[in-house]
């Protein structure tokens, strides 16, 4: 790609659009080459600044040969030292640790050869720091991000959003952990410094010379990548030495589109304080959490009163129904879980691609093993933080949700029947800032049959991400559910906190409020799963 190559083609795209009246005018004027920012703004005074180089290098992994990786290494130029935290020999880049109220000005340069963008998952910030496909730089330039953090406490999460690159890029590393503290958290005493971690999960499959290996065919775009090898925080069979107290994990779902039903393996529930990018407004408890794409949870996992030597172990527990049911279909209705270990072929689909480690699969995610008693641990806070509750009240479509319709065409998954162009928005899409909006999620054709069709039989589970600011689940509806395969999923949602991905499963309608305040512009909406991202299962809302 040329320099400037995404930019221009925006530009000259628009120009067309603006013709054919689909795109608003005044957009393009704000959107000339000046949003791009590859110049600090003088008037910005930031607390914190770091500089993030978009680097290939190689790091270790499994024993033996090191792993060609691409990397967002960064490094400190203002603020305290805490804000960054390396994870070490690692293709993460360091948790990027932020207040409330500072104000972040991050140089990105990219040095990979091709283009580049990054995008702060989680972070309300205005769209040209929204890291939007349209800003991607080519190797050899740099782009500014301002913007004050407003977001209160969280986790949160940085990759790449280059357009079309993105999945490739977060399969070869370009990701890392945001943290947001505010005065809340901290009068909470909750698990800090050495006792609040990451718990990054995502899998990858390697070749006999460790380097990593991605999706062969289309099939496999379809459906999404799935590794054989569970690596967290960029290890495989991670081991935590933990003492007999609680901790804070922090956990994030960085895998291009496996989702994990996590869970205990002594069947002790977990215990949620947070969700995508907020503190819960109280804990809950769950047999199990299911978590996917671009979703994080912050876990209490208290080891108190466990004994030394003692390890407990995270898994991923089996589940069915995520995937399209034309598979199902091929391996026999029934009780069967997902896909085959045994070698009986998937045919068309190309089950078999994910090497025996299929979505539902059982597998070990991490242990804990307790290497130390202590006496005293901090107390799991009844209250956490205030959420006010969004009501039909709060909105001015309640009769009249935006629709997000997702659906499987013939090797295109799409929303609403359409794909993603840098310039186009459809009326439905136009939202008046400062607006709340109820947006209905479903998936489309869902009455056509018994699933026998392509339509019909493509239905999967979709995690659906909106950027800017986090939104509230209003309803989970099963509108043709398979009540089997339903009843291993279904207790493991978080819907009572603030979301910006959510999953929908397959016969399910989700029905969310969200607020568009404060930044005018445009701020994508899509589907979490890599794969159906690059595949264009990605559209935007125009906020003025
Ligand atoms: Cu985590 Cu638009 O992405
Ligand atoms: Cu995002
Ligand atoms: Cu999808």
């Amino acid at each position: 790609m040329n320099n400037n190559y995404n930019r221009r083609q925006f530009l000259q795209t628009s120009a067309l659009a603006l013709a054919a009246a689909a795109f608003p005018k005044a957009l393009l004027a704000n959107m000339g080459m000046g949003a791009a920012k590859s110049v600090a703004t003088p008037s910005f005074k930031p607390d914190v600044e770091i500089e993030i180089n978009a680097i290939k290098t190689a790091v270790s992994i499994l024993s033996g040969e090191k792993t060609n990786v691409y990397k967002y290494e960064s490094k400190l130029l203002k603020g305290l030292p805490e804000t960054l935290q390396s994870l070490g020999d690692n293709y993460l880049g360091s948790r990027l640790n932020l207040q409330q109220g500072q104000k972040v000005r991050v140089f990105l340069h990219n040095q990979l050869g091709e283009p580049n963008i990054l995008h702060w998952h989680g972070l309300h910030v205005p769209q040209s720091s929204d890291g939007h496909p349209m800003y991607a730089i080519d190797s050899g330039e740099t782009y500014v991000y301002e913007f004050e953090v407003v977001n209160p406490a969280g986790t949160s999460f940085y990759h790449s959003h280059t357009h079309s690159f993105t999945a490739r890029h977060v399969y070869k590393g370009l990701a890392g952990m945001i943290t947001v503290t505010d005065a809340n958290e901290k009068k909470l005493d909750l698990p800090h410094g050495e006792y609040d971690l990451p718990l990054v999960i995502q899998d990858r499959s390697f070749d006999e010379n460790n380097q990593l290996v991605y999706v062969h065919n289309m099939h496999e775009r379809m459906l999404g990548f799935l590794g054989t090898t569970i690596l967290v925080n960029g290890k495989p069979n991670k081991e935590f030495e933990v003492k007999s107290r609680a901790y804070r994990f922090r956990t994030l779902n960085g895998s291009n589109s496996r989702i994990y039903k996590l869970a205990w393996d002594d069947g002790t529930p977990l215990v949620a304080i947070g969700t995508d990018g907020h503190l819960l407004e109280t804990p809950e408890t769950k047999p199990y959490i299911m978590l996917a794409p671009g979703e994080r949870v912050d876990l209490w996992l208290d080891f108190s009163g466990r004994k030394v030597g003692s390890t407990l172990v995270m898994y991923s527990l089996p589940y069915q129904g995520l995937m399209p049911a034309m598979m199902k279909m091929q391996q026999g209705r029934g009780r069967g879980r997902m896909g085959m270990r045994g070698g009986m072929g998937m045919g068309a689909m190309g089950m078999m691609s994910s090497g025996g480690l299929e979505q539902g699969a059982k597998f070990p995610i991490a242990r804990f093993k307790v290497t130390e008693k202590v006496s005293d641990s901090p107390k799991l806070p009844q209250h956490l933080s205030t959420i006010k509750r969004f009501t039909d009240a709060s909105v001015d479509n309640a009769n009249n949700p935006i629709p997000i319709g997702l659906a499987m065409g013939h090797m295109q998954p799409t929303i609403n029947g359409r794909s993603f162009a840098m310039d186009r928005v459809e009326t439905s899409e136009k939202v008046a800032l400062g607006s709340h909006k109820k947006i209905r999620i479903f998936h489309e054709h869902a009455e056509g049959g018994m699933g026998m069709g392509m339509m019909g039989g493509m239905h999967m589970a979709h995690p659906i991400h909106l950027h800017g600011q986090q939104y509230q689940v209003v309803s989970r509806k099963t509108t043709h559910v398979n009540p089997e395969d339903y009843a291993t999923v279904s207790e493991g949602f978080l819907d009572k906190g603030w979301k910006d991905t959510v999953l929908v499963v397959p016969g399910e309608e989700v029905e969310i409020i969200k607020p568009f305040e404060d930044y005018a512009g445009l701020f994508l909406y899509h589907c979490h799963n890599l794969e159906h991202e690059d595949l264009g299962m990605m559209r935007q809302f125009y906020i003025s």
